[in-house]
């Protein structure tokens, strides 16, 4: 099982423009989450499931964008009826048809939306929702859970991704941790963190700050630290909580709506949230996105609640939503999505056992992570348990073989629905194999122990 070196990656060019990026570009990125110092990515171009360096090297691509990219780069369905669309004017500040049929499209795949309002990303449509909740109830307070990323406003911006737990606090009690400097200790008092899977600790901040709460928002799976599931009966048992103390629940679908199911998380699971976000597989890609509840929580707007935008609601952004939903509505493409995604795990499941390594998946096949260890992760300080520095030089040894999953071990892995017509999934899997034989014998050659307890495959997921 001795890995195969890989061909040294073309670089030249990404170097080149990074070092001009720098310039005038802090980190050489319009994104701190695309700053990889000399490993900065430059893309060329997108099609299907693979993806293009300015080097020319080319990719499997398992991050689609972190998620949006549901159908496939460059899928002629969607770009062909946006063109269309764009040609007539992009900018109006006025109500397009589109607008309207994306809208009705949600609440007809969702089911239990009344009411949406469209935004441009998933950081403004959080943020909207959160807003209304507190508008709806009259209070200011809102829960969040460790480790959830609901995009990057200041409300958002509380206990997502620190690498030492130790920032996050006392287990029973944690603490609101702001993610870099600028964000008012006002604005971080108003978050109440908690614990993703761990209702008595949700119950004693209720019993302790009720009245003051106005929502729970959560991502329905802990979608930033590889998909952790989430426990049989905690969102019902949150539902529930949420009742009781007059509060609303949010779910936050940026990643899980339209992917997980026609409905999202909320049909995936069978439980209704009062709010919710959505953004990503919505445009397949374009920068679409929205936020809706039920009739009665929406009605605050428009009177009651500022809501607004230039470009909320802009004309590639309608038409890229009308044409994807459509294609999400009538197609199998999520059905085949799904079976690509257990077909690669399959593969992976075999090679990981044969090396008799503990792992677990995470999340759903369509998007799914794989965290070497032997506890089931519950919630995101699990993730510091995980030897996610072998999954780091692993997902470091895919790229340079030509598959490329996010390099950070708490992304998880995308597939779209171009994956399952390329044929792929011998490829990533050999490549995975490779990569990880790779990163053991690195191991064994710094004398570093490698693992050896088996959990096997995780837990097995619709
Ligand atoms: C669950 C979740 N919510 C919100 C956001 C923010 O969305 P955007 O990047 O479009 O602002 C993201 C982005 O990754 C997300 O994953």
């Amino acid at each position: 099982m001795s890995a195969q070196p890989p061909q040294p990656l073309k670089r030249q060019r990404q170097l080149d423009l990074y070092r001009r990026a720098r310039m005038t570009m802090p980190g050489g990125t319009n994104s701190n989450f695309r700053a990889w110092g000399d490993d900065t990515i430059y893309v060329d171009r997108g099609q299907g499931g693979r993806v293009w360096d300015i080097d020319g090297n080319e990719y499997i691509d398992l991050r689609m964008g972190y998620g949006p990219v549901i159908l496939g780069h460059g899928d002629a369905r969607v770009d062909d009826y946006v063109n269309e669309r764009m040609r007539r004017g992009v900018s109006f500040s006025l109500t397009s048809e589109d607008e309207v049929e994306a809208m009705e499209l949600l609440k007809q795949l969702t089911g239990w939306v009344g009411k949406a309002r469209m935004t441009v990303s998933g950081t403004e449509a959080t943020m909207h929702a959160m807003r209304v909740a507190r508008a709806y109830t009259g209070r200011n307070k809102i829960v969040k859970f460790e480790g959830q990323y609901h995009g990057v406003h200041d409300y958002a911006l509380v206990s997502v991704t620190p690498n030492d737990m130790a920032d996050l606090g006392d287990e029973d009690n944690p603490v609101g941790l702001a993610w870099g400097r600028g964000i008012p200790e006002a604005v971080t008092r108003t978050i109440i963190p908690a614990r993703y899977n761990e209702m008595a600790v949700l119950r004693r901040i209720f019993e302790r700050d009720g009245a003051d709460i106005a929502a729970i928002i959560v991502e329905p799976v802990l979608g930033n630290a590889q998909g952790i599931m989430p426990r049989a009966g905690f969102h019902e048992e949150m539902r529930a909580l949420t009742r009781e103390f007059g509060a609303l629940l949010i779910f936050d679908e940026v990643k899980t709506g339209f992917r997980f199911a026609r409905g999202g998380a909320a049909e995936y699971f069978g439980v209704t949230p009062d709010l919710a976000t959505f953004a990503k597989a919505m445009g397949n890609g374009y920068p679409a996105a929205a936020f809706g509840g039920t009739d009665e929580v929406m009605s605050v707007l428009p009177d009651k609640v500022s809501h607004g935008g230039t470009y909320a609601g802009n004309r590639v952004a309608a038409a890229a939503s009308v044409a994807t939903l459509r294609i999400l509505r009538d197609t199998d493409a999520l059905a085949s999505i799904h079976q690509v995604g257990r077909a690669v795990q399959a593969g992976l499941a075999e090679v990981i056992n044969e090396r008799g390594l503990p792992f677990v998946f995470t999340g759903h096949p369509v998007m799914f992570g794989i965290m070497f260890t032997d506890k089931m992760p519950t919630e995101y300080r699990d993730w510091a348990n995980s030897d996610h520095d072998l999954y780091d030089a692993v997902a470091v040894g895919m790229h340079a073989r030509g598959a490329m999953p996010e390099p950070d071990s708490r992304e998880p892995w995308f597939l779209c629905e171009a994956h399952a017509r390329e044929d792929i999934v011998d490829r990533v899997v050999t490549i995975f194999a490779d990569s990880l034989d790779a990163a053991l014998e690195q191991r064994t050659a710094a004398g570093v122990p490698v693992p050896t307890k088996h959990l096997g495959l995780g837990k097995e997921i619709g």
